[in-house]
Order: structure tokens, then sequence, then C-alpha cells
């Protein structure tokens, strides 16, 4: 007789990402030979840059891949510290930086400093669905709190300061935001550092899609405040997802905890990439860098007002990262059997609400614009042809 061995309850409580239903459905139709325009997909479709592969076969032909430093190679930690000079004219000492394996461990590494179980994270709802599991991971309550056009989809430092309860340990806030593409404007980041100080919590700021900004020079919220933990990666802007690695910006008394931490739960960033991730700094990287910065924008401003034009609800224009966050309830209020609908009949992938939260989900789908401005152009002239 087969005996169900117990598994620990948090499993249950973590959501598969639906958006892999979607590929598998795409899967099936490409197989049946039928093309498919795939906006689901949420990185870069852009190679990761030459010279960091470059970078990577010398790092090969020179061999010595032992651990490194928890707190990642103090070149890598170095080139970070000038980056954030460079680019966002803030000045972050290099003990502060902690690279770490992607960051997803950089978000877990932070969430694990500080909840407790029971300890409450306020976040935007919707957001990026990893947010709330990795809390849950910690025993700790994702509280999500609805956003709405008024916020540009984003917490604020009022609804900061109506949520907050005596459970709750801080904030969570993705700018430019997953799934929404809206970014906190910095007068409104430079209330919600107060906000959150005011009541003795601590905010945390995913800043992974800042280097893809699109409305003017990016403000990184470390311009405001020494005292708030910045996440941040390679994966999206440098291209490099698949290696790996990304960083945390501590308060310099936390470095010692969070490498204590990274120590015990992965040991080291990957080696290789980060010798790799050496050569995005160089000024030929930062060119293509900048010129797919710029192809990302202008795919934006193709997609967002032909989206608008299809009958989509767009009331805040996405001003960062790769994602468009649209309404549909306009053709449907179960926005997964509309994302199954359009695949099945048009052959463009995108995905439901459902993954990002739970408010008004069913009316939303997101859209990711990381394939070239042709198969945008195919896939909106498919979507026109069978929504109207
Ligand atoms: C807002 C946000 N944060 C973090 C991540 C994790 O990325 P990585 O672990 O590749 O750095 C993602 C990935 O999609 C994301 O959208």
């Amino acid at each position: 007789m087969e005996t169900r061995q117990k598994l620990a309850a948090r499993v249950a409580d973590i959501a598969p990402f639906h958006v892999m239903e979607v590929q598998t459905a795409a899967r099936a139709l490409e197989a049946e030979g039928r093309t498919v325009v795939h906006m689901e997909i949420g990185e870069p479709d852009f190679p990761t840059p030459q010279p960091v592969l470059d970078a990577a076969q010398r790092a090969i032909a020179g061999g010595r891949f032992y651990y490194t430093s928890a707190l990642g190679i103090p070149e890598l930690r170095r080139a970070l510290s000038r980056h954030y000079a460079d680019h966002y004219g803030v000045d972050v000492a290099p003990e502060r930086i902690v690279v770490t394996a992607g960051s997803s461990a950089a978000l877990l590494l932070v969430l694990a400093l500080l909840v407790n179980r029971d300890d409450a994270i306020l976040m935007a709802d919707p957001n990026y669905p990893c947010n709330r599991h990795f809390v849950r991971t910690l025993e700790g309550e994702p509280r999500g709190v609805a956003v709405g056009p008024s916020t540009n989809y984003q917490l604020s430092a009022d609804l900061i300061a109506r949520h907050w309860s005596p459970q709750v340990r801080g904030a969570l806030i993705a700018s430019p935001s997953n799934p929404t593409g809206t970014t906190v404007p910095h007068d409104e980041m430079a209330r919600i550092v107060d906000a959150v100080a005011e009541r003795g919590g601590r905010l945390i700021v995913d800043e992974i899609y800042l280097g893809l900004s699109y409305d003017g020079p990016p403000r990184s919220a470390l311009a405001l405040s020494d005292d708030l933990f910045v996440i941040s990666s390679f994966s999206k802007y440098f291209n490099m997802t698949g290696w790996r690695l990304g960083w945390i910006v501590a308060p310099e008394r936390h470095v010692r905890d969070l490498e204590k931490l990274a120590q015990n739960l992965y040991i080291s960033p990957p080696t290789l990439s980060q010798r790799a991730a050496l050569a995005c700094f160089a000024p030929e990287t930062l060119a293509v860098l900048e010129e797919r910065r710029r192809a990302f924008m202008a795919r934006r401003d193709f997609l967002v007002p032909a989206l608008r034009e299809l009958g989509f609800g767009i009331p805040v224009m996405p001003s960062g990262g790769f994602f468009v966050y649209a309404d549909c309830s306009r053709w449907s209020a179960d926005s997964e059997a509309f994302c199954r609908d359009v695949l099945a009949h048009t052959g463009v992938a995108f995905t439901p609400g459902i993954d990002f939260g739970t408010h008004r989900a069913q009316a939303h789908v997101r859209f990711a614009y990381t394939i070239e401005m042709a198969k945008l152009e195919d896939g909106v002239a498919r979507l026109r042809a069978y929504l109207n």
C-alpha cells in the first residue's frame, strides 16, 4: 500500500508559475507546426554581451574554479561600487556590497535576515510572485496591498501608513516593477523611506530593472538613505539570466550576518560568473547594453499605444523593465481563460494576472516585450484580427 509521506505545510502554499502552463500550451502549438509569438517570457532575448563571453573563456582557460568568499570576489564588489558612482551618482563602499547567486538569493538572504515567524512584509499586489513565497518559506506573512493606477501600481507612503500594524517588519518594493513596469517617483520613495523608518521597519528595494529605465536618468533609492537594502542583478540589464549572479547593497552593520547566511545557504556565488561579470563594466559592453536599452524603449513605445488602441486598459505608461500590465476585462472576466483562448486562436502567448497576486488578477494580463520589433508587430496584428 502506498503511504503518503507528509511534507512541510509551506509546500502547499507555494503556487507554481501559471506562465509555465502558457508556455506548455505554446509549445504544443509549435509542435503542431504553428508559429507562436512569445510575449510571456520574462528574460531579455539579447545574448550575453561578447566581452562577457570572452572574459568567461579566458577564465576557463586559466582554471582555478574554487569557492570564492561568500561576499563575492573583491574586484567585482569594487566594480559595482564604481558603477553606482558612475551611473547613479551614489557613493556605495564595496564593503556594503554582497554578490549573490542571482537577485533570487539576494532576496532570500535579506528576508532571512529580517523575517521572524509571523512577521509581515508589505508588498504591492500585483507583484513579482516569488516575493510572497520567499516570505512564506521563512514562516512570515506576505501582506499584499492592493495597488492601482493612482499610485503607479506601487506602494506609496500613504498605503504603507494605512497598512502598517504591529506584525509588520518592513516593506518590499520593486521599482521598476514586474509585472507593471512602473516606477516609484523619487520624491515618493523619499516619503516611503521616512514612513518605514518612523515605524521602526526595514525597507527593501528591488532595483533589478533600474538599468532598463526609459523616462529620464534612473535614480537609485540608495541616494536617499544608507539604511535600506537594495537588491539588484546581472540578469536583466546585463543580459546574464543563466549566469545566476546578483547583489545586495546593505547597511554596513548587517554585512557580516548576510555573509554568515550566504556561507550556510549556498557557500558562494558562482565563480565563473563573477569573473565573466567583471567585463560588464568595460566601455564596449556598456555601449552594447545602452543600445539594447534603447531597443527595449522603442519596443515599449510601439507596443503600449498599439495595445491601448486594441482596447487594453493601460492607464500608466510603464517606465522601465520589459513588461506591460494590461486590463483585458473588456473581453473577459477570467484572464486565465482569455490567455488560453487567445493563444489557441492567434498563437500569441502572454501571462494571466493570477501569477502576480489576487487584486483584480482576473481582469489583467502581462505582456513581455522580450522579442524583436517585427515579432511584436506580428503579435499585435494577430491580436487585432482576432479581438476586433
Ligand atoms: C522583480 C524581480 N526580482 C527578482 C527577480 C529574480 O531574478 P534573478 O534571480 O535572475 O536575478 C526577477 C526575475 O524575473 C524579477 O522580475
